[in-house]
């Protein structure tokens, strides 16, 4: 894969995103002054998306992106290491790749990178603070539970928890994940689930 080419918007950057709707959905949903986190940015496509997303609909709305930059490993049915190559093109790390194709979408001011484990990450958050959080890390059962039961608390009320690949046949860690620890979250359209905080 070439991770050096250009990078214009979102599209030309390598990932696996497919919730462009949600990210309009949030727009439209959340006033200006709220913050949305996304857990696990891989290269960017999915949060730069979100970047240009709020800036077409005239949005002030921080984003925040967390990641280890150091990929998921192995995992999913072919037990894929699909991060593996952009992080040896990095040298153990793909961050710079990531930061590069924010500052070359033009969202350095949008969005800010906490480079670090999801769980240690959400400690610098206050509890109820977060518009939206969106995850997309590691997709085993335990990863997704800790992640859950370290971002439910910073969500505010009526603010959204939501993640990626919620499909039994491909991440059936996810979907045990979620029904075992927010059993009032659903499906949220094309492979998507949501947890809507009461009050
Ligand atoms: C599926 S990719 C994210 C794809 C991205 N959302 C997109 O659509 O372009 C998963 C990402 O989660 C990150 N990750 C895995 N485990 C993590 C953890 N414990 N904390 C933070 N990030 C993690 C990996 O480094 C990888 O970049």
């Amino acid at each position: 894969m070439n991770f050096d080419g250009p990078v214009h918007t979102w599209r030309d950057i390598p990932g696996w995103f497919q919730w462009r709707r949600h990210q309009e959905e949030a727009a439209a949903h959340f006033p200006d002054g709220s913050r949305f986190v996304e857990v696990g940015c891989y290269l960017g496509r999915s949060i730069c998306s979100l970047g240009e997303v709020l800036r077409t609909a005239g949005r002030d709305i921080r984003i925040v992106g967390v990641d280890t930059a150091r990929g998921s490993g192995p995992e999913g049915p072919g037990n894929t290491d699909a991060h593996g190559p952009a992080v040896d093109h990095g040298g153990g790390t793909f961050a710079g790749l990531l930061h590069r194709n924010i500052i070359d979408c033009g969202l350095t001011e949008a969005i800010q990178l906490v480079i670090s484990d999801s769980v240690a990450a959400a400690d610098f958050f206050a509890d109820g603070s977060l518009a939206w959080v969106h995850i997309d890390a590691r997709h085993d059962y335990d990863s997704v539970v800790a992640d859950i039961k370290a971002w439910a608390p910073k969500v505010m009320p009526g603010g959204w928890l939501s993640g990626d690949d919620y499909q039994a046949d491909w991440w059936p860690g996810v979907v045990s994940a979620v029904s075992d620890t927010l059993p009032a979250a659903g499906s949220w359209e094309s492979m998507q689930w949501r947890w809507i905080k009461p009050g």
